[in-house]
């Protein structure tokens, strides 16, 4: 039976695609170099492979040994700030592995290729709300190692028997509504997880990073994904490459904007207690507001969202780092 590569299968994103994927019969085969990603999160009955998306001789062998049909590819660095300060970790990390993995699909004869990309490409969009073809105009490196991926693949698809689906990530957040996997990532960014942690006294107190924005509170907007729905996309467009779609892009969100207050109160409504908070400059290459026109994604691949309420999202988010601090 052939299997699906899950790159970076032991992070946040790429596990809860493992879970999905084996929910659903699928053989699943993960590459992750545990940089961060957490091992117990696999889940069991994947196949672990330890090692770089970059070892272009490693991945090769394991899809020939695992007659790999399709990659889905999570494996990178996604931290904003931090590709400020470290860029080339970000080309390297993103876009360089990204190009041997993809050259490693072409020799070994892959020819479907799911990607995680990122609202970042957008940059500051001049709309309120982005498609597919709002000009791309990354403000960081974090975007911009992710638009060179996406350039890879749209080239390398024209020149080869090769096809992919790009989804362009919001922020996602909450966890596997079953309980088996989450955000675990020491020393995490996100904010629905750092709200999370300060609620369960695991952290003094959450910083506001900006709140001069040009936003109706002046705090950034974003439009915030369950990550479930996020899954779903995914196996939506792996679907539709096996039935012989072309190559596509896909925003990846639910249309709706929050802002960094409107969390802080969403985690105080689930928490029943207000949440220590500290007004803090903004960060680095952080955009006022992203938010996703998905109206492509629903049309083109039939996805319906089922978690499209930040209540819903925010508890998840707890109850998994809840978990966290019992085991
Ligand atoms: C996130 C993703 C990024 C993706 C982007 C798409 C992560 C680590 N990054 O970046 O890969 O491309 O969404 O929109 O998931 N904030 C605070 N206090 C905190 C943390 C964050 O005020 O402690 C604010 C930020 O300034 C920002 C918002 O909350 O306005 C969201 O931040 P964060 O969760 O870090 O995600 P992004 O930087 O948007």
């Amino acid at each position: 039976m052939s299997a699906i590569l899950v790159t970076g299968g032991a992070g946040y994103i790429g596990s809860h695609m493992n879970y999905a994927l084996l929910d659903r019969g699928e053989r699943v085969v993960v590459l992750d170099n545990l940089s961060t990603g957490v091992r117990g999160l696999i889940g069991a009955e994947a196949e672990f492979v330890e090692g770089d998306v970059a070892d272009r001789d490693l991945v090769r062998n394991l899809i020939r040994k695992h007659r790999i049909e399709a990659v889905i590819h999570f494996a990178g660095s996604i931290v904003v700030p931090e590709s400020v300060t470290k860029p080339l970790l970000y080309y390297a990390n993103n876009t360089m592995a990204s190009r041997a993995l993809i050259e490693a699909c072409i020799e070994e004869g892959v020819q479907h290729f799911v990607f995680s990309s990122t609202a970042a490409v957008y940059g500051i969009p001049g709309v309120s709300m982005v498609s597919e073809d709002t000009p791309k105009e990354p403000i960081n490196p974090y975007g911009r190692s992710k638009l060179m991926t996406e350039w890879m693949l749209e080239d390398t698809a024209k020149a080869h028997d090769f096809r992919y689906v790009a989804l362009r990530y919001f922020n996602v957040a909450g966890a596997d509504p079953k309980g088996r996997t989450g955000q675990s990532t020491p020393r995490a960014t996100h904010l629905i997880k750092r709200a999370a942690q300060v609620a369960l006294g695991r952290e003094p107190y959450l910083d506001i990073f900006g709140t001069d924005f040009p936003t109706p509170d002046g705090t950034g907007v974003r439009d915030y994904i369950h990550v479930s729905d996020l899954i779903a996309a995914h196996l939506l467009a792996l679907d539709a490459l096996r039935g012989g779609a072309g190559s596509d892009v896909f925003n990846c969100g639910y249309g709706r904007g929050l802002s960094v207050r409107e969390i802080v109160a969403a985690v105080e409504r689930a928490a029943g207690h207000k949440l220590p908070v500290r007004e803090a400059p903004r960060r680095a290459g952080d955009p006022p507001m992203l938010v996703a026109d998905s109206t492509k994604l629903k049309l083109t691949l039939n996805w319906q969202p089922r978690y499209d309420d930040v209540d819903v999202i925010v508890r998840s988010a707890l109850e998994w780092e809840r978990k966290l601090g019992a085991s």
